[in-house]
């Protein structure tokens, strides 16, 4: 089963897995997903939809419900995984975030999760997800006069395209469940850690450039991005979220390439330069991201 099928992410990896029969899509509204898996509904915050969601399932890929204040998201995380652990789930494979992410505001449930995952019952995969191309796009949207003012100053993020972590999520979660009903074999990711980060790192500069018809960048200051959030209507949990990813970047603690999705996916991965022509391409053709 695959938690969180409303979602980019985990609307990326059920379309992976398109066509197989031992998948089952869940989401808190399974009606309207796009899909021709069975679903079934699963809400973190419904304890019923979790007993009778997880019942008779093994490989659990648990996409993280990240929005919202820490204590929000670790109730949802524990209540999952603790539903798992009493359905008799084998397995749990959860996306996590990269550990040089260990300074942005939201790491604490991840690593919260992560110690829930190794003290329990299950055999558990962790996948620690660096920050999306699309997310870097969205935090450096140009003003309406053409302006970058997001605070990244000189840093850089090694930014990962959303549907490669959508793929290796779905191979790990299928390798670990094929190998456990080929003759009881060790998953060979059981216990595993992997670092999932882009190959190339981009800031301000290069996202302007590449949006061009003039885009330029002018990064402001960590207190202006902080009003300007707090005035835009965002919830009050997703101001420290937003400006503290800036901050993270501009002191450049997210710039390290390298890592574990080469080896997971078979081949180099899309660097983010490429992966944000295709999507402000896709944007210009009306395509969305
Ligand atoms: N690495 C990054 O750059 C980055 C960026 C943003 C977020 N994230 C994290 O990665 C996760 C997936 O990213 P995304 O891009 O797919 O985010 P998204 O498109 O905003 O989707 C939010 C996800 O949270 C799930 N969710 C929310 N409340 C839930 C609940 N009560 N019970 C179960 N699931 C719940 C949604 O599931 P349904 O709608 O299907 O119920 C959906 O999968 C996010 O939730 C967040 O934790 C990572």
């Amino acid at each position: 089963m695959v938690t969180g099928a409303g979602g980019g992410l985990g609307g990326a990896i059920v379309e992976r897995l398109t066509g197989r029969r031992d998948v089952i899509a869940g989401s808190r509204r399974p009606e309207g997903l796009p899909t021709t898996l069975p679903t079934r509904r699963i809400d973190f915050e419904d304890p019923a939809s979790l007993r009778d969601g997880f019942t008779g399932v093994r490989t659990l890929l648990l996409v993280s419900a990240g929005y919202g204040e820490d204590d929000t998201v670790i109730a949802r995380h524990g209540a999952a995984i603790d539903a798992a652990e009493r359905a008799g789930v084998r397995r749990v494979v959860y996306t996590s975030l990269t550990g040089a992410g260990d300074h942005l505001p939201y790491a604490l449930p991840h690593r919260w999760t992560e110690r829930r995952l190794r003290e329990g019952r299950a055999a558990w995969t962790i996948l620690r997800n660096g920050l999306y191309a699309e997310l870097l796009a969205a935090l450096a949207a140009p003003d309406p006069e053409g302006r970058i003012t997001a605070p990244l100053g000189e840093g850089r993020l090694a930014a990962v395209a959303r549907r490669e972590l959508a793929e290796a999520a779905a191979r790990v979660a299928i390798e670990a469940e094929s190998a456990s009903t080929d003759g009881g074999a060790r998953s060979p990711h059981a216990g595993r850690v992997y670092e999932l980060v882009g190959p190339e790192a981009i800031g301000g500069r290069e996202v302007a450039d590449l949006m061009g018809g003039g885009v330029r960048y002018e990064p402001g200051t960590l207190a202006g991005a902080r009003e300007r959030v707090a005035a835009s209507g965002a919830a009050a949990f997703q101001v420290p979220m937003l400006v503290g990813t800036a901050s993270t970047i501009a002191a450049g603690f997210l710039a390290g390439t390298g890592g574990d999705l080469p080896s997971l996916l078979g081949r180099e991965p899309a660097g983010a330069t490429r992966v944000l022509a295709e999507l402000f391409a896709g944007a210009g053709a009306g395509a969305g991201a």
